[in-house]
Parts: structure tokens; C-alpha cells; sequence
């Protein structure tokens, strides 16, 4: 296959919209698909529904190309030789399992438009099994073509670099010549050096959740040890540095703090749960629960911090929360520990003002009735206590002498360990950080 292949990508969500965009980067022509008019619509003029960093651009100049396009229309895909399945799966409603709803919906789609020899490469995150079965239905509906497995790694405010020089690629196939096509497709990352690691289905399925749970495992962790050293007097930040220099262990994913959150590892940590007791393995994943109790007593607290800061009516009090969204660089705000802790504490009856650098319209759109500010001075003006739950560049920054000015109480608890505790001190603030005894 050359460089000419044309490719398809189902659903244009943060992944799809990510690697079409990507993709036609390489030279290939993308036909991106979506159920969403509006999104097709504004994909098609270069505009990029959500926030990532280097995408707007990246999407703009590929789209006068002319080898980039959108569309609803699943007969649009007739030509393309290969099709990257990218629709979402959420949790569902009633469970911890993940939601196949569009995943095969997605499969079903394409199926009457696949020519000789298509392949259909599923990216979405699914439990593992799926790939097997879905390849067996499109064994049904369409058997000039076949069905692999090439699970995402990418990182959100990171989404270009990671799928253009990721670290490593990895395949799930059930045949030599499903791997060749890949191989071709990815041949310009490849040329990099990058580690191309070829699996069956199952295992290629597993290596994505694996990496979310290890991830997850690792902040838990690191939470847990921030517990113990607000009990006996320690300084988590100290500890995470120290453990961090033994390269066994590493010093990335150990910053202590409100937790995670996003549309990937808590649901996909609580999917792979739900699929291992189905697989009758639900012992070996048991230490997950406890991962995902670390990780949400994380944000309660921050919230009992609050009230041994204030009081435990908070009803007379102001709260300036900085930060909406689960992560810095992102717009984000599924399933935010920043957005939880400001409705839970807007729930108790505080007076909650947030500020976020791009996260406060899809956070009004979840919480309308919470209240927002355009800025950080509008933000903490007249607060009685500033909460740091994202760590935002533009929060970093900030001056406490200046802030100190437009408070009611000079007093903030930072919930991610990024401030500069001996600043703020100094300009006379009352510090609080998780895991930090002092
Ligand atoms: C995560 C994985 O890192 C990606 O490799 C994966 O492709 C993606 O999920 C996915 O499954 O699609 P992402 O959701 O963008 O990526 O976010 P992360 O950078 O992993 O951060 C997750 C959460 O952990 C954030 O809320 C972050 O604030 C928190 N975190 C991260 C910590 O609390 N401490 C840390 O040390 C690191």
C-alpha cells in the first residue's frame, strides 16, 4: 500500500478529530464520519470543537490541503481502503462496564461500504473480547474485509505529539497481512524508530487498559502515601522525589493530590473490573476498587481540609476555586476531582466562584447552577479561602502579593502540590497542600 491509501476515521470526538487530522499530516486522504451535524460542521471549516493545544492549527492548514474532509455520510467512505474506529465508550448508565453502543454501531455502519480487502482497525477503548467478537460479525456482514486492533495512548494537551511520535504502536491481528497494512500505514512513524509491537486481539486490548490501570495504580499510590503522611507529620512532595530518583520506580505520575479524573481512567479502570468478573478473574483486578476509593477519598480531603480551615457550616463562606478541568491543557471536564469539589462544596452551601482558562463553558453546560468568573481576580475577589484544584501555567504564575489585595482571608489550600509554598507563605498566606504535613 502506498502513500495514496485513503483512509477512513469513525467518529471525531478527541481521538478521531486527533488522528484524522494526524493522519492526513502524513499524506494520506481522511475522510472523517460523525453522527454530529454540528461537529461535522464546524470540523469542516478548520475548527476544532474543543481544546487542544497545536490541533486548531494542525486541523486548519489540513483542511486546506483539500485531503481532509468531514462528513455524516457513511457512503463517503467507500473508497478508503482503511477505517480507524474512534467512537467513544463511555461508562454505562446502570454499571461500571463500558458502553458498546457506538462502537458497534460504528461497525455496523461501515460494513456495507467496505471494498475488497478493507481493514477495519478498531482504536477505542473496549473490553477485552470485543475486538474478537466484532470481527466475527464483520466476518458476517462483509467478509471481503477483516478487523485488527490498534489500541491509543494519547494523552490529552498532548494529543498531536503522542500520536505522531508516540512511544511505542502496537497491533492487534489475526493474520500476517493485517500487520503489513498497519505497518505501511504507520510507516513514516515507524521510520522514527518507534517500538512496533505486534499482539493478538485479546492481548492488544489489554495493553491499553493495562497502561490506564498502571497509571492509575501509580497516582493512588501516591495518594495513599500523602495520607499516611498527613498522619504522622511527613511531606508527600519530598517522599514522591526521593522515591522518584530509583528508576525501578520513576518520578512521572507521582504528583500527590486531588486525583484523577477524565474520560479515560476512572472509567476504564472500573470497565476493566466489571470485565474481569465476567472472565471470572474478578480477584486479580479487586486492588482496582481500592485504586478508585484512594482516588475519590482524595477529593473528600480536600474537603475536610475546608472545613477545619473555615468552619463545618460553610453556609457564611466564599470558596474561589481555581481550575474546572480534570487536567491543565485541556477543556475537559468529565468527570473533574476540581468540579466535583466545587459542587460538593456548593452543595454544602458555600459560596463557590469558579475560575477556569478554557474549561468554564462545558462546565456551565454540566453545572449551570454554579457560579463563574472570566477571571482570576473575579474570581477570588472578597474569598475567604482559594482553592488550587488544576495546575494551570496561569495559576502557577500568579503573584500572592497581588492576590492577597483582592481576598478576604489571605488562606489557600493548593489540591495538586504546584505552588510555590514558601512564595505564598511569605507574602503571608495560610498554606495547605495534601500530604503535606505543615
Ligand atoms: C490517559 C493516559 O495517560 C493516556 O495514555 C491514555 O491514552 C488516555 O488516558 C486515554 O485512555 O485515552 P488523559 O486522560 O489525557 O490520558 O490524562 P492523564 O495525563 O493520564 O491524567 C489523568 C488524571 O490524573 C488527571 O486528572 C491528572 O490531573 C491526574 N494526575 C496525573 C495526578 O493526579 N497525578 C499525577 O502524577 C498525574
Amino acid at each position: 500500500m502506498s502513500m495514496k491509501s485513503t483512509l477512513s476515521v469513525i467518529g471525531c470526538g478527541y481521538l478521531g478529530a486527533t488522528h484524522a487530522a494526524c493522519m492526513s499530516s502524513l499524506g494520506f486522504t481522511v475522510i472523517g464520519v460523525d453522527t454530529d451535524p454540528v461537529k461535522v460542521a464546524m470540523l469542516s471549516r478548520g475548527e476544532l470543537p474543543f481544546y487542544e493545544p497545536g490541533l486548531d492549527t494542525l486541523l486548519a492548514q489540513e483542511i486546506r490541503t483539500g485531503r481532509l474532509t468531514f462528513t455524516t455520510d457513511f457512503s463517503a467512505i467507500a473508497d478508503a481502503d482503511i477505517h480507524f474506529i474512534c467512537v467513544g465508550t463511555p461508562q454505562s448508565k446502570d454499571g461500571l462496564a463500558a458502553d458498546l453502543t457506538y462502537v458497534k454501531s460504528a461497525v455496523t455502519a461501515v460494513a456495507p461500504h467496505l471494498k475488497e480487502g478493507a481493514l477495519v482497525v478498531g482504536k477505542s477503548t473496549v473490553p477485552v473480547g470485543t475486538a474478537q467478537s466484532l470481527r466475527e460479525e464483520l466476518a458476517q456482514l462483509a467478509p471481503q474485509a477483516d478487523l485488527a486492533w490498534n489500541p491509543e495512548f494519547l494523552r490529552e494537551g498532548f494529543a498531536v505529539e503522542d500520536t505522531l511520535t508516540p512511544n511505542r504502536l502496537v497491533v492487534g491481528v489475526a493474520n500476517d497481512r493485517a500487520e503489513q497494512i498497519l505497518k505501511d500505514v504507520y510507516a513514516p512513524i515507524l521510520a522514527l524508530g518507534t517500538p512496533w509491537i505486534r499482539a493478538d486481539l485479546p492481548t492488544a486490548e489489554l495493553v491499553k487498559v493495562a497502561a490506564n490501570s498502571f497509571l492509575a495504580t501509580k497516582i493512588s499510590f501516591i495518594n495513599a502515601m500523602a495520607e499516611v503522611c498527613e498522619a504522622a507529620g511527613g511531606d508527600v512532595t519530598v517522599l514522591a522525589k526521593a522515591i522518584g530518583y530509583d528508576p525501578r520506580i520513576g518520578s512521572r505520575f507521582l504528583q500527590a493530590g486531588i486525583g484523577f479524573g477524565g474520560g479515560c481512567l476512572p472509567k476504564d479502570i472500573r470497565a476493566f473490573m466489571a470485565r474481569a468478573e465476567e472472565l471470572g478473574a474478578k480477584q486479580a483486578l479487586e486492588f482496582l476498587r481500592e485504586i478508585d476509593a484512594i482516588n475519590l477519598r482524595a477529593r473528600q480531603r480536600v474537603i475536610d481540609v475546608v472545613r477545619s480551615d473555615l468552619s463545618e457550616d460553610l453556609t457564611q463562606y466564599t470558596i474561589a476555586v481555581l481550575g474546572a478541568t480534570f487536567k491543565p491543557d485541556s477543556d475537559d471536564v468529565r468527570d473533574s476531582p476540581a468540579l466535583d469539589i466545587a459542587v460538593q462544596l456548593h452543595a454544602a452551601g458555600a459560596t463557590v466562584v469558579v475560575h477556569d482558562p478554557k474549561g468554564i463553558e462545558p462546565a456551565r453546560k454540566r453545572f449551570p447552577t454554579l457560579t463563574f468568573a472570566e477571571s482570576v481576580s473575579d474570581c477570588v475577589r472578597g474569598a475567604d479561602l482559594i482553592l488550587h484544584l488544576t495546575e494551570w501555567k496561569e495559576y502557577r504564575d500568579l503573584d500572592p502579593l497581588v492576590i492577597g489585595k483582592l481576598v478576604k482571608n489571605k488562606m489557600i489550600i493548593d489540591g495538586r502540590n504546584a505552588l510555590d509554598r514558601e512564595l505564598w507563605r511569605s507574602a503571608g498566606w495560610k498554606f495547605h497542600a495534601l500530604g503535606r504535613s505543615d
